[in-house]
C-alpha cells in the first residue's frame, strides 16, 4: 500500500488538518508567511497528525479538537526541520533547496522558533491538560536528542546505545507524543494510551533507523533531500557503528577517520558497509521495530483505522521516501 491509499480513509481529516496549518501561519510579518508557505508548500508526508488521527478515530473520538491537535504536531515537527537542516547545513529538503539555503540560517531557525510559539498558542486552546503535558515534554525531549546528537558528531566512540537514545528522543519521541494524544482525546484507558504510546516509540524508531539507511541507499530525487549528508557530517549512525563493530581492523580505521573528519572516500566506505552487510542489519533492527509496534496495538479494536496503523509499521519500513 503506498502513502496516499493508507491516509485515504482520512482523507477528509487530513484537509481540515492542512486548512488549519494553513490558517495558523498567516503571520502579518511577511518573511514568516513566505517562510512557512515554502517548506509547507513542499509537502511533506504528514504521517504525525495522520497518525494521531487515526489513532484517535481507531478509539473512538468523537470531538473537535483532533484537527488542531494534529497540526500542532505538524509544526513541532516543521520546526525540528528548519533547525536541524541549519545544524546539518543541509541543502536539500522535500525536493527543494532548504530554507535556510534561500532564505539564510537566522531566518530559518526564527522562523522554527515561530513555529513552536505557534504551536504552544495551539496546544493552550486544544484545553487539554493531559494533551499539553505530554506535547510540551516531547518538544523538550527533542531538542535534547537534537543536542546529543551534536555532541556525538565526530566521535567514533559513540555506542550503539548512545545511537539509539537520540533517536528515541529526536524522533520516536514525537511520534509517541503524536500517538498518545490521539488515544488521549479519545478518553483512552491508562493501558490503551500506554499501547498507543508503545506504538508510536517503536514506529518512530524504526523510521529513523530506514532514515539512516537511506543516508546510504537512497535515491535523493524519491527522498527529496540528498543522500551522504550524514556521513559528511561525520555522523555515527547505525550502519557505520555496525561496520566497526564488524568490520576488519582496516575497515574499522576507515570508519573511524570518516567520522573523526567527514571526509571519507563515500565509494571505499559504501564498500565496507557491502561487504559487513551493515545496512541489512540496521534494517533488521527496523523491522524488529515495526513489529513491536504492530504488537502494541494487539489490544486495540479492529477497524479500518486500526488497519491503517498496522499498515503504517510495514510503510515506515519498505518506503523509499
Ligand atoms: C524527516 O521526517 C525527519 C526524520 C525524522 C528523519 P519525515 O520524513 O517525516 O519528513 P517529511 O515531513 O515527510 O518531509
Ligand atoms: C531528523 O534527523 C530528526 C529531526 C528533524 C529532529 P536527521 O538529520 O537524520 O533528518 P534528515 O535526514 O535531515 O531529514
Ligand atoms: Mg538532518
Ligand atoms: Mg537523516
Amino acid at each position: 500500500m503506498n502513502l496516499s491509499e493508507l491516509l485515504a480513509p482520512i482523507a477528509d481529516d487530513m484537509k481540515a488538518v492542512d486548512a488549519v496549518i494553513r490558517a495558523r501561519l498567516n503571520s502579518e510579518v511577511v518573511l514568516i508567511r513566505t517562510i512557512g508557505d515554502y517548506i509547507v508548500g513542499a509537502g511533506g508526508k504528514r504521517m504525525r497528525p495522520a497518525m494521531l488521527l487515526m489513532v484517535a478515530k481507531a478509539l473512538g473520538y468523537q470531538g473537535s479538537n483532533h484537527h488542531l491537535l494534529a497540526a500542532v504536531v505538524e509544526f513541532i515537527h516543521t520546526a525540528t526541520l528548519l533547525h536541524d537542516d541549519v545544524v546539518d547545513e543541509s541543502d536539500l529538503r522535500r525536493g527543494r533547496s532548504t530554507a535556510n539555503a534561500v532564505f539564510g540560517n537566522a531566518a530559518s531557525v526564527l522562523v522554527g522558533d515561530y513555529l513552536y510559539s505557534r504551536s504552544f498558542e495551539m496546544m493552550v486552546e486544544s484545553d487539554s491538560m493531559p494533551a499539553m503535558t505530554v506535547l510540551s515534554g516531547a518538544t523538550t525531549v527533542i531538542a535534547e536528542g537534537e543536542v546529543l546528537q551534536l555532541l556525538n558528531v565526530h566521535d567514533p566512540d559513540v555506542s550503539l546505545e548512545r545511537y539509539l537514545q537520540v533517536v528515541r528522543y529526536k524522533t520516536a519521541k514525537l511520534f509517541e507524543a503524536a500517538t498518545q494524544v490521539g488515544a488521549i482525546i479519545a478518553g483512552a484507558t491508562g493501558e490503551q494510551e500506554a499501547a498507543a504510546a508503545a506504538y508510536g516509540r517503536h514506529i518512530g524508531t524504526a523510521f529513523q533507523l530506514i532514515d539512516d539507511v537511506l543516508d546510504y541507499s537512497g535515491d535523493a530525487e524519491a527522498l527529496g533531500k540528498n543522500v551522504g549528508d550524514d556521513l559528511r557530517e561525520g555522523k555515527p549512525t547505525m550502519p557505520l557503528i555496525r561496520v566497526m563493530e564488524v568490520g576488519t581492523p582496516g575497515q574499522k580505521q576507515l570508519i573511524q577517520n570518516a567520522i573523526r573528519t567527514g571526509e571519507a572516500d563515500f565509494a571505499a566506505v559504501a564498500h565496507a558497509i557491502r561487504e559487513t552487510r551493515a545496512l541489512e542489519y540496521t534494517r533488521d533492527a527496523a523491522v524488529a521495530e515495526a513489529k513491536l509496534a504492530r504488537e502494541a496495538l494487539a489490544g486495540f479494536p479492529i477497524s479500518v483505522h486500526q488497519e491503517s496503523l498496522l499498515e503504517f509499521c510495514s510503510f515506515a519500513v519498505n518506503r523509499d521516501h
